[in-house]
């Protein structure tokens, strides 16, 4: 069976997969354009897929009949048309748990990075301006006793509770759409409404997986209604944001501050005027960019792939109903 793979991943799971008798294609340039990722996806059976440039659509699957199986080198799928793969009988395997602390530590250093304005003091350090010590300069603020708001309590959003619970004794509300008993019982946190949620948080984390439903869901109508020293903090995608509308509540005064690692679109252009913000902390989607993680993510990844070789279920998959649609 072949498998492409269009970026290197870990040593770890490129060996995995030869062991396991597959063979391995890599591009010859890895910036590929989609033309190029067509022609290897159409002489391929199966795809170990790096980044979420190119959308798994109709347009893809009708594009490439050749693919049966996708492993994705992410937890995220939300560049993938699931009820396309389902009609195809694609499984979509991804890489969940093994990035949830690396992401998780990702939220929390944006967090105390945009409370005590680190990038902004750092960028001073870094262009000779150190200052003078001045007791009412560019303030930062204590996170003590706070209340964290997790929209999307699941994996990552726990492991980020957990964190602020236990360093800064702060209070749990989040907004899901199952109640997590967990979180309630291990971390005291409560479930509420999202306006509730909107209305309450000192920091706003984002941790829901992406859906279309979710287009710019914190807009300008839900920064009015933030606490204006609430800091808003997205590592999930950044299509959950309208980056106008957020830049908008930065300079108003709507909320205090904003720490980003996705942005809409990505990547955000050197010149965005968010940038040059005191309040605000921007990093490159860099969540799951630690040798643990990224080591974990290529053994599931190459390890669904060598399950669906065998014909066996993918041990993690994003779409698990694929086995009981077509079985019968
Ligand atoms: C994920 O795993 O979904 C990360 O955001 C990388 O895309």
């Amino acid at each position: 069976m072949k498998v492409f793979i269009n970026k290197r991943i870990p040593e770890m799971g490129i060996t995995m997969l030869q062991e396991a008798g597959l063979q391995v294609i890599f591009p010859e340039n890895e910036n590929l354009t989609y033309e190029e990722w067509l022609k290897y996806c159409q002489n391929t059976d199966a795809i170990l897929s790096i980044g979420g440039d190119f959308k798994y659509d109709k347009a893809f699957f009708d594009a490439c009949p050749n693919i049966k199986a996708i492993a994705l080198y992410s937890v995220g799928f939300d560049h993938v048309d699931i009820k396309e793969a389902n009609q195809r009988n694609i499984p979509i395997g991804n890489t969940p748990d093994v990035l949830s602390r690396a992401t998780s530590d990702v939220a929390f250093l944006l967090m105390q990075s945009v409370a005590r304005r680190a990038s902004y003091n750092f960028e001073k350090v870094k262009q000779g301006n150190w200052g003078a010590f001045d007791p009412l300069h560019a303030l930062g603020q204590e996170l003590y006793g706070k209340t964290l708001g997790v929209f999307g309590l699941g994996r990552i959003g726990f492991q980020m509770a957990e964190k602020c619970k236990k360093a800064f004794d702060m209070e749990i509300i989040y907004h899901n759409r199952h109640p997590n008993e967990e979180a309630e019982r291990e971390l005291n946190a409560t479930y509420v409404s999202f306006d509730e949620l909107v209305r309450n948080s000192d920091v706003l984390s984002v941790h829901a997986n992406f859906t279309p439903e979710h287009k710019d869901l914190f807009n300008q109508s839900v920064f009015d209604k933030m606490n204006p020293n609430a800091i808003f903090i997205n590592t999930a995608r950044g299509g959950f944001h309208q980056e106008a509308d957020l830049y908008n509540a930065l300079i108003d005064g709507k909320i205090w501050g904003a720490g980003l690692d996705v942005t809409n679109p990505e990547p955000m252009s050197a010149d965005h005027p968010i940038l040059e913000l005191s309040n605000v902390c921007v990093l490159p989607h860099i969540g799951s960019a630690t040798i643990e993680a990224r080591n974990g993510m290529a053994q599931l990844a190459a390890g669904n792939i060598i399950a669906f070789s065998r014909g066996e279920e993918m041990p993690n998959c994003a779409n698990p109903e694929v086995y009981s649609l077509h079985s019968s």
